[in-house]
């Protein structure tokens, strides 16, 4: 594929890689780090493929400099990482541990010597295991810790760090771990996934004020796995699940970002009201200075009254390629959901703060991984951003999941998404091509907009 796309990315735009804590750190119990929910979650039989764990996982905590080296033979601009609150605040709340403080510090350092811009999020999934003992999400007083939490944080990193992300993906928070049970705590129980949804957005509009507070200069905002919704046939019964689907995917996280509230048809749906108190919806919307967006696939949905709420499901879709998620490939979705983005919610500042894809890569016997679909993949979705920047999309900077293999949750280490293999057994990094491949267009970009 010719890089002639690149000439629409605007000069400036960020080229990044992007990791989480849990998936990639291990040393779990170092230095002061409590468990979290999943140190409980990947413990418990069953949950997680392999039984795998993140106990070791990269060995990232010990491997750190390794790894912003390899970040410098990408050529990439900024780096996109979590701070795990149990290393920070074991006990999620009281006492703050200096050890793993001092980790983050080091870290920070280390990459704006490297000339990588930090971009830190503050909850990757990993709360307290502390916490959730006294109720989790579902309690509010977790969303009140989370932002003494952020505070402490944006006070020790903020003279050096301007970009904040207070959540990943809160959809997955809730809705995978609360409703769907597939994903830390585990629970199925729409009341306790609905009260849990709107205190991480509390939490999250806390946490901007906290880190406001800190960080003068702060560009703040949250990443949301959002995605474009259509019907799997012309019927109504299909037409009305897409209207759910995107009520559960997309408006129910981005309306009260927007001073809209929560989208009444789905209170209604989950039939359950957001314990909403005076005030807490203009915390939630606090003016942000821009929104990530994660994007995998899109979701092609089928009417499925005897599911779970909200009643659709993935149909399949006759010569998808599919990645070995079983995720649909369709760039086409990324500049359908950047444009909704931006003209139904009037988005000023965009990042694609995740995006990427999970192959069988092995090391070949020239000790190369090759791995041609990825680089297409990449390829791909990096020409949509192009369409959407020249469709009048304000796309900031792109950051590619992952830099590494790693612990992918409840599916553990057998999907690879990095740009650099992991053997798990010897801890051996390999760039596979398309990391090279992405090196080479971000080298590319740069070099046209000289
Ligand atoms: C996203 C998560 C990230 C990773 C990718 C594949 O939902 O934010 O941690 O697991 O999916």
């Amino acid at each position: 594929m010719s890089d002639s796309y690149l000439d629409s990315l605007p000069a400036g735009f960020v080229w990044g890689t992007a990791t989480a804590a849990y998936q990639i750190e291990g040393a779990v119990a170092e230095d002061g780090r409590a468990p979290s929910i999943w140190d409980t979650f990947s413990h418990t039989p069953g949950k997680v493929d392999n039984g795998d764990t993140g106990d070791v996982a990269c060995d990232h905590y010990h491997r750190w400099r390794e790894d912003i080296a390899l970040m410098r033979r990408l050529g990439v601009d900024a780096y996109r990482f979590s701070i795990a609150w149990p290393r920070v605040v074991p006990g999620g709340d009281g006492p703050v541990n200096k050890a793993g403080l001092d980790f983050y510090d080091r870290l920070t350092d280390a990459l704006l010597e490297a000339g990588i811009t930090p971009y830190p999020t503050l909850y990757h999934w990993d709360l307290p295991q502390a916490l959730q003992d006294r109720g989790g999400w579902p309690a509010r007083e977790t969303a009140e810790h989370f932002a003494a939490y952020a505070a402490v944080v944006a006070e020790r990193l903020g003279d050096r760090i301007q970009h904040w992300t207070t959540l990943n993906e809160p959809l997955c928070s809730a809705w995978i771990g609360h409703l769907e049970g597939r994903m830390a705590p585990g629970l199925t129980d729409v009341t306790a996934a609905v009260r849990a949804s709107f205190h991480l957005h509390l939490g999250h509009g806390l946490a901007v004020q906290a880190i406001r507070a800190a960080v003068p200069d702060a560009r703040v905002g949250i990443v949301n796995n959002l995605t474009h919704c259509e019907p799997a046939s012309e019927r109504e019964a299909d037409r009305a699940a897409a209207r759910r689907s995107d009520g559960h995917t997309n408006r129910w996280w981005l309306d009260p970002l927007h001073g809209r509230g929560y989208p009444q048809d789905m209170v209604d749906l989950y039939g359950t009201e957001p314990p909403s108190r005076t005030g807490d919806l203009e915390t939630i919307a606090a003016p942000l200075d821009w929104l990530g967006l994660n994007y995998y696939f899109r979701n092609v949905v089928a009417d499925d009254p005897a599911g779970p709420v909200p009643y659709a499901q993935q149909a399949s879709v006759p010569g998808a390629r599919r990645t070995a998620m079983g995720w649909e490939v369709h760039a086409e979705g990324l500049v359908k959901t950047l444009r909704r983005m931006t003209e139904d919610y009037g988005a000023r500042c965009l990042y694609v703060t995740e995006n990427g894809s999970a192959y069988p890569d092995t090391v070949g016997p020239d000790g190369q991984v090759h791995d041609p679909e990825r680089v297409r993949y990449l390829e791909e979705h990096l020409a949509a951003c192009a369409r959407a920047v020249s469709e009048g999309v304000p796309l900031a900077g792109y950051f590619a999941w992952s830099l590494l293999d790693n612990f992918e949750w409840a599916y553990g280490y057998d999907k690879r998404f990095g740009l650099v293999h992991v053997d798990y057994a010897t801890q051996r990094r390999t760039v596979k091509t398309s990391g090279r491949r992405y090196a080479s267009l971000v080298r590319a970009h740069r070099a046209r907009s000289l």
